[in-house]
C-alpha cells in the first residue's frame, strides 16, 4: 500500500541523518570510527551511577517513579541553578539538548521564517528547522556585511533591501560541532547586537561548554543578553548521553511556552534520571567525574592533532579546537569525502562526510573527526588508514 497520502505537508522535509544512517549499518566497535559523537564509554560513572540508584530509590522511594513536574523536578532545577548561578524559574528541563532544539523551533519558526545558523553547523538542528520548514540562512552572510558598512546593522540591512528579519539565530559558540571551532568575546557581542538591532532571539547550544581543554573560558551569550537568549545546556557530555537530560535557561515568558509545548511532547523528562543527575551534582561527583574526562579527552585530543600532523599528505588543514569532541578537515578540492566513503569504510575507517553540515550540501571537500570514542590505543592505526585513504 502507498501511504503517502496519509503523511502531513511537513513530512517532505524531513531530513534523515547520515550520521544515524551509518551507525544503522555499521558496527562501531568493529571499526576504526572517528564519525558519531559518542563520548569515551570510560567516562561514565559506573560505579556512581549504581550508588545513586539506590540511594535515589530509598530518598525518594515511589516518587522517584512517579510522573513529575512538566518544568522539571525541584531538586535538579536547584542543583542547576547553584551550579550555573541561574535563578530557578529561568530554567527548564529537557530530555536532552536535542529536545531543546526541537522545542525552541517548534515555539518561534513558521514555515519560511528566517533562521540565522553558523555554517557548517549541528545536523539535528537542521534537521529540526528543516521540519519545521525553516528558511535556514547563513549568519555569515549578515555578519559580512553588517560589518563593512558605516551604517547600523539594521541600516545596512534595509540598505540593501529585499532581506527578511531573522526570527532567531542558532549558534554553538563553544567548540562547535562539527568544526570545534569557539566564537571569540568579540564574535559573541557582535551578534548581541545584531540581534538587539534587529529584534531576533538567539538560540546558544552549548553542550560541550565543559569541556575545555585549553584557553581561556569566554563569557556565555546568555550572560551577555538574558532578554533574548535560550541558552541549551545537556547532561550528555558531562554525565551519560543514556539519561537523556538537558536544560534551558530563558526568559520565563519564553519557558512558559516550552512548559505548555513539552506537555504535548513528554509530558515530563524522566523523574528517576532526573533525581539520580540531581544527587551526582550535589554530592560533588559530577565535578570529579568532570575533572577525570577533561583530563582524557584532553590527552586525546593532543594524540589526534599530533597523528594528523605525522600522518595527513600535504594539502590537507584541520581546526585546533580548545575543548569538544571534533575537529574539521578540510581536503584538496579535488577530493569528494562523500565518494571516498565506501573506500574508507571498506578499508576500516569511518568519518562524518563535512557537507552534511551545509544546507546545501557544499564543502564537499571536509570531514568531520570525532577524538572521543575511539581507545587512543587505536588511534594511530586509524589515522594512518584515513591518511592512506586520502592519499589514494
Ligand atoms: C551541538 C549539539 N547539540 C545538541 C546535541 C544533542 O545532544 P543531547 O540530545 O544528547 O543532549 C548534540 C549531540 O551531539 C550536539 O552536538
Amino acid at each position: 500500500m502507498d501511504y503517502s497520502r496519509f503523511f502531513s505537508s511537513d513530512v517532505p522535509s524531513f531530513l534523515r541523518s547520515p550520521v544515524r544512517e551509518i551507525f544503522r549499518k555499521v558496527d562501531l566497535s568493529a571499526i576504526y570510527s572517528f564519525a558519531g559523537g559518542y563520548p569515551d564509554a570510560a567516562t561514565f560513572p559506573i560505579a556512581d551511577i549504581k550508588r545513586l540508584s539506590a540511594l535515589v530509590l530509598e530518598k525518594y522511594g515511589a516518587k522517584a517513579l512517579q510522573y513529575g513536574a512538566t518544568q522539571g523536578v525541584t531538586e535538579l532545577r536547584e542543583a542547576i541553578s547553584r551550579r550555573y548561578g541561574v535563578p530557578v524559574e529561568n530554567i527548564q528541563i529537557t530530555t536532552s539538548s536535542q529536545q531543546g532544539i526541537d522545542v525552541c523551533s517548534r515555539i518561534l519558526a513558521d514555515p519560511g521564517d528566517v533562521v540565522l545558523v553558523n555554517e557548517p553547523t549541528y545536523l539535528g538542528a537542521l534537521q529540526s528547522l528543516r521540519a519545521y520548514r525553516a528558511d535556514i540562512q547563513p549568519l555569515e552572510g549578515f555578519r559580512g556585511f553588517a560589518l563593512k558598512e558605516e551604517l547600523s546593522v539594521r541600516e545596512a540591512i534595509e540598505a540593501r533591501g529585499g532581506f527578511k528579519r531573522p526570527k532567531f539565530c542558532y549558534v554553538i559558540p563553544d567548540f562547535q560541532n562539527p568544526s570545534g571551532q569557539t566564537m571569540s568575546l568579540e564574535q559573541r557581542q557582535e551578534l548581541v547586537l545584531m540581534a538587539r538591532e534587529l529584534d531576533f532571539l538567539i538560540v546558544e547550544d552549548s553542550p560541550y561548554r565543559e569541556l575545555r581543554y585549553s584557553g581561556e573560558e569566554v563569557p556565555t551569550i546568555y550572560s551577555l543578553a538574558p532578554e533574548r537568549t535560550l541558552h541549551l545546556g545537556s547532561f550528555s557530555k558531562i554525565f551519560a548521553p543514556g539519561f537523556r537530560l538537558g536544560w534551558i535557561f530563558g526568559p520565563p515568558e519564553l519557558l512558559e511556552q516550552i512548559y505548555v509545548c513539552k506537555q504535548a511532547l513528554d509530558l515530563c523528562p524522566p523523574i528517576l534520571d532526573q533525581y539520580m543527575a540531581a544527587e551526582f551534582m550535589s554530592s560533588g561527583a559530577l565535578d570529579a567525574n568532570l575533572e577525570k574526562s577533561v583530563r582524557l579527552y584532553r590527552s586525546k585530543r593532543d594524540l589526534m592533532l599530533s597523528l594528523l600532523e605525522k600522518y595527513m599528505p600535504a594539502g590537507v588543514s584541520w581546526t585546533h579546537p580548545e575543548g569538544g569532541l571534533f575537529l574539521f578537515l578540510t581536503l584538496p578540492e579535488e577530493i569528494d569525502t562523500v565518494a571516498l566513503y565506501d573506500r574508507a569504510l571498506a578499508a576500516g575507517v569511518a568519518y562524518v562526510a563535512g557537507s552534511f553540515f551545509y544546507r546545501d550540501g557544499s564543502h564537499r571537500n571536509t570531514m568531520r573527526l570525532n577524538f572521543s570514542f575511539l581507545d587512543a590505543s587505536r588511534m594511530e592505526e586509524g589515522i594512518k588508514i584515513l591518511a592512506n585513504v586520502i592519499k589514494l
